[in-house]
């Protein structure tokens, strides 16, 4: 016997199968509770026009917790996070990104970065997956507490990461991955999915039905 009297062998479909209970109710149909939380992960858009005010130090914090639950290879924790209020520093942050010009007028911006020396094995591709991950965090709990924000392209442009090392003083081994434009949303977006079914492969990859199921 394993655990709570199952034997090895039948804890994972008894495991499964608690799992759809938990996610579907008895008519099939998934859960209230379920579809809230989906429909959250949708409802994530990036906000390009902020509304007045300012993002208060508590909400700072809690972005930057959740920046740092990500999912690190080996939980090298290579990301490192410049957090901008000084309007001066957004205005040269913004010029230096073509597509950026909104976090001019944000109260708020954070440069993700990653340190190359921290990340596993130095590669920069698990710094770059790292540092994404942080993102994706980032910009869900800033939904979640009703902020908008956005996702502004840095690396791989050189021109852009070396204004970025210049404006914000970075080590050498420091990497702006990403700016991120934060306030309060001035604008309100549907949820939405790009969900693609011949974007899937079931098994292996295979074009010769639309879903291969
Ligand atoms: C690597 C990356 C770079 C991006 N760069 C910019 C950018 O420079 N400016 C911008 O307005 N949006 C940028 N975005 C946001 C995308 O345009 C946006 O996520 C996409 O259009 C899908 O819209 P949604 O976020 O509302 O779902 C970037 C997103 C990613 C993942």
């Amino acid at each position: 016997m394993w655990n709570n009297g199952w034997s090895k062998a039948d804890a994972m479909p008894k495991r499964l199968a608690l799992l759809r209970r938990a996610l579907y109710t008895r008519s099939g149909n998934m859960s209230a509770a379920v579809k809230d939380k989906l429909q959250f992960i949708l409802g994530r858009r990036s906000i390009r026009v902020y509304a007045p005010g300012e993002v208060d130090e508590a909400a700072v914090t809690q972005l930057l917790q959740a920046a740092m639950a990500a999912p690190s290879a080996v939980a090298k924790d290579p990301w490192r996070f410049v957090v901008i209020r000084k309007p001066e520093t957004l205005s040269a942050i913004a010029a230096a990104l073509p597509n950026g010009g909104m976090l001019a007028v944000a109260p708020l911006g954070i440069v993700v970065c990653g340190d190359l020396e921290a990340a596993h094995d130095r590669q920069l591709s698990y710094l770059l997956q790292d540092c994404s991950a942080a993102i994706e965090n980032l910009l869900l709990c800033a939904h979640a507490l009703g902020l908008g924000a956005c996702w502004l392209g840095v690396h791989p442009r050189e021109d852009r990461v070396r204004k970025l090392q210049e404006i914000l003083s970075l080590p050498v081994s420091v990497i702006p991955v990403a700016g991120i434009a934060i306030g309060r949303p001035g604008e309100a977006k549907e949820p939405r999915t790009r969900y693609n079914p011949h974007y899937v492969h079931w098994e292996k990859w295979s074009t010769e039905n639309e879903d291969g199921r």
